[in-house]
């Protein structure tokens, strides 16, 4: 026996009613997802570093903006001199483990006081 003919035969329109309501529901719904372009606003591109003609720059972009852009340095003191920016760079080795050689340390300080530090050109 169907399951239906216990039920009245106004509260099976009403049903059928509400199921017609959902379908068209969901059917404008997911026809609206599917024809919307869907986009991704990223947010803009870090800050690169000062390009610089000295030795460092090159050196740095390898080793110093992997995990962080160069707003880091942007917002280091420009007051902050060379052994400010010495420890800076061994920190972010050993405390972070930044791919640097050891031999480079001084080209990257280097560039870093000149370009962030007390050193820039005026
Ligand atoms: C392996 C990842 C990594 C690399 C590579 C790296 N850093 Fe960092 N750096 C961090 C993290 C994590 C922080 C934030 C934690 C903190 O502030 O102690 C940070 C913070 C900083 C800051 C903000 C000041 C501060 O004390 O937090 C400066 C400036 C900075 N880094 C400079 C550099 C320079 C210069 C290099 C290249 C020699 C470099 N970083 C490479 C991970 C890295």
């Amino acid at each position: 026996m169907p399951a239906d003919s216990f039920m009245p035969k106004d509260l099976m329109k009403k049903r059928g009613l509400i199921f017609s309501f959902v379908a068209v529901a969901l059917l404008s719904a997911t026809g609206v997802a599917g024809a919307r372009v869907k986009t991704i606003n990223l947010p803009p591109d870090g800050v690169q570093l000062r390009a610089s003609p000295l030795p460092g720059y090159e050196k740095a972009r390898i080793s110093c903006v992997a995990c962080h852009s160069a707003e880091y340095m942007q917002y280091q003191p420009p007051t902050a001199a060379r052994p400010y920016w010495e420890n800076m760079v061994k920190r972010m080795k050993a405390v972070f483990n930044a791919p640097l050689e050891d031999a480079d340390i001084p080209d990257i300080v280097d560039y870093l006081v000149k370009t962030y530090g007390n050193e820039q050109a005026p």
